[in-house]
């Protein structure tokens, strides 16, 4: 009886040791990478944005193809920024981390400044973009470059996975007064019922019929993060050859706004209003 007694204990002690040491490599191992994130990449990245912002200002009256490279470097540089801060924020909330800068801000102001972000995107690939988020919605409580970049990540998707001249919509309406419900839908190739759990998984890149476009397989991981983060839901829903809408939940504000949306230095903040 001692002996059952013993080794029934003894493999989970072992295992919870085990598991505690991995645990331990890993979160030193995530504080490496956001530390190196953190220092070596956000700021020196945060000067060129900035520099590139003040060069507008300065570029000669006329000068077209300069005002046309500078644009391309400022969206470009965009969007290494967004994939850092999206690093980070992936590593905060795996750890455990919770969302503080969260304010009260109108949905229908978000989704217009996503959907201004990725015209050209939409125009390279002759694609049509409708956004039928225009209607008046409560305030949602967000932390809110993080959900920009939500919706970035997802109009992106629908983009790159459309074939070129497909139909992208994006849209939003309240559900029960506690949340406000987003979907962004496309016309696209769609998704296996096999995989649509497991594209939220870090690092999944599904096998597609056109050659595979770029990416590393983190933008729906950070996506999932963001949105339980903020206590909302995502989930996918799709038809193969007919395309898919990626649908999101945030919730509603219980405070007035409190400023409106501005840019700074690449990222979309809030600009406090006058007391
Ligand atoms: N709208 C979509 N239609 C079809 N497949 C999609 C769509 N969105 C995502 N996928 C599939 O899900 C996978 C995971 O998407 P995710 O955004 O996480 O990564 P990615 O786009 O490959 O790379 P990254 O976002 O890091 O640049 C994609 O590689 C693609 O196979
Ligand atoms: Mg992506």
């Amino acid at each position: 009886m001692r002996t059952v007694w013993r080794s029934k204990t003894a493999i989970p002690v072992q295992w919870i040791l085990r598991d505690i040491t991995e645990r331990k490599e890993l979160d030193a191992l995530r504080k490496d990478m956001t530390d190196m994130i953190y220092h070596d990449i956000r700021s020196p990245l945060g000067n060129i944005v900035s520099s590139l912002e003040m060069m507008k200002d300065m570029l000669p009256e006329n000068d077209e193809t300069l005002l046309m490279m500078l644009n391309i470097a400022r969206s470009s540089a965009g969007r290494i920024q967004r994939l850092v801060y999206s690093l980070l924020d992936t590593n905060r909330l795996e750890s455990g981390q919770p969302i503080v800068d969260q304010h009260a801000i109108d949905p229908v102001a978000l989704i217009r400044e996503s959907v201004r972000d990725t015209e050209r995107g939409v125009e390279n690939r002759e694609q049509t973009l409708e956004n039928k988020a225009n209607s008046v919605l409560p305030l949602i409580w967000v932390d809110v470059d993080m959900i920009y970049r939500v919706f970035i990540n997802l109009i992106e998707n629908a983009i790159k996975y459309t074939p070129m001249g497909g139909h992208i919509e994006v849209g939003a309406q309240t559900t029960d007064g506690m949340f406000v419900k987003f979907w962004v839908k496309d016309n696209g190739p769609g998704i296996p019922p096999q995989d649509r759990d497991r594209v939220f998984d870090k690092f999944t890149r599904l096998r597609g019929k056109n050659n595979n476009p770029s990416g590393i397989g983190i933008g729906l991981s950070f996506c999932k993060l963001a949105v339980l983060g903020h206590g909302g839901q995502i989930w996918v829903e799709s038809e193969l050859e007919k395309g898919t809408t990626f649908f999101l939940t945030l919730p509603v504000a219980q405070k007035k706004a409190t400023g409106q949306l501005k840019r700074q230095t690449g990222r979309l903040t809030i600009k406090e209003d006058k007391p």
